[in-house]
């Protein structure tokens, strides 16, 4: 399919599955932020939502609910609503006409689908064949920090630990921490559904289904998704996924072991020109990224930049981003941008200053 045919119109039909969760209300946060030029707007999500009323730019929309004939005159489809929707679901809307932005792991490591982190290989939009795949949100936080870093030396191993908000797990994931937080202030029992253990005043090294090789779902995606994306079937990439008790914003300590030596000044040179990365590495003024910086921000923050010292030519940082709006919403509309936009403006926009 061609990429192009998008780019001829002024304004366009855009659907959004999964309207009602933590992503799909991000959605409509960032669509209306950026002012994404949209002709007719349509919100799906189960048949439980059917009716419940969302306004965007000042006027109302009513929840419909996913049918396989909902996409009929739709020219972008935003997906949150689960890995089995979008199997279900994507290849009517791409049957339909319209391309499929999916932020599920139901297409990511499909061949034919390309899996895109705007800063790192807008270049792969171009051969979609209808689906474009949004990378896990622990992976696009890490891969806007990578980038520059890689386009320097190229890095052989990455080991990175994850400190994961609960709103990762979704918008019900979410209240249950603040339900927990009530319910202990309250003297009450705490009761725990979302999660596998109690998440206040806890941390749980545990997200995703556990695999034979004894890592999880979660910590496989970081391995597979970073080599795709990379186009580096040789990085390896050895991550713990960690839930921690914080709403918002996923952290993350990664070392990395390059080709050649990067220096912390080097680092630090490379990422204050990096697209969608702030420097905040000022240890005398105790400044470094934390969810409470990064939380509702589309930047990623790094800092702690420092030379492991346990291993040769490796470095040592730490990430910090809001993985609802960079680690999932925000980046899967600077792909429908980026759909839109021309070849110019994308190479300009996602361009590390070097
Ligand atoms: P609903 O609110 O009607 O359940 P989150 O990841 O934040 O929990 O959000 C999941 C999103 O996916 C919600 O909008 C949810 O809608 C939607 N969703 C879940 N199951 C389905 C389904 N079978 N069909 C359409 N949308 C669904």
């Amino acid at each position: 399919m061609n990429v192009n045919h998008l780019r001829q119109k002024e304004a366009y039909n855009v659907a959004i599955v999964g309207a009602t969760g933590a992503v799909g209300e991000t959605f409509l946060n960032i669509l209306e932020q950026r002012d994404f030029p949209i002709d007719t707007l349509k919100l799906y999500a189960s048949k439980r939502s059917k009716g419940k009323q969302v306004t965007f730019k000042g006027t109302t929309y009513t929840i419909e609910e996913l049918t396989e004939d909902s996409f009929a005159g739709i020219d972008i489809a935003l997906f949150s609503a689960g890995g089995s929707q979008s199997k279900q679901y994507a290849p009517h809307a791409v049957k339909a006409g319209a391309i499929v932005v999916d932020n599920s792991s139901a297409f990511r490591l499909d061949p034919s689908v390309p899996l895109v982190v705007p800063e790192a290989n807008p270049e792969d939009i171009a051969w979609h064949n209808g689906i474009i795949a949004n990378p896990n949100c622990t992976t696009i936080i890490m891969l806007v920090a990578l980038k520059p870093l890689y386009d320097y030396s190229r890095i052989r191993q990455v080991f990175v630990s994850t400190y994961q908000s609960a709103s990762g797990a979704g918008a019900q994931a979410m209240e249950e921490l603040k339900q927990q937080v009530r319910s202990w202030v309250a003297g009450e029992d705490i009761s725990v559904e979302k999660f596998q253990h109690q998440l206040l005043f806890n941390v749980i090294p545990h997200i995703d289904k556990f695999q034979d090789n004894g890592y999880t779902g979660e910590e496989m995606k970081m391995f597979n998704e970073t080599r795709k994306i990379m186009h580096d079937d040789e990085i390896r990439v050895s991550a713990t996924c960690v839930r921690i008790p914080v709403l918002y914003s996923h952290s993350e300590s990664i070392s990395v072991v390059t080709e050649n030596e990067i220096t912390p000044e080097k680092a630090r040179e490379l990422f204050a020109g990096a697209p969608g990365l702030e420097l905040v590495d000022n240890s005398d003024e105790f400044q470094y990224p934390m969810p409470l910086e990064t939380q509702f921000q589309d930047d990623c923050q790094v800092g702690r930049i420092r030379k492991n010292i346990a291993g040769d030519n490796t470095l040592n940082f730490w990430v910090s981003g809001d993985q609802i709006r960079k680690g999932a919403a925000l980046n899967a509309i600077q792909i429908a941008e980026l759909l839109i936009d021309d070849t110019d403006k994308i190479r300009n926009r996602f361009k590390t200053a070097s």
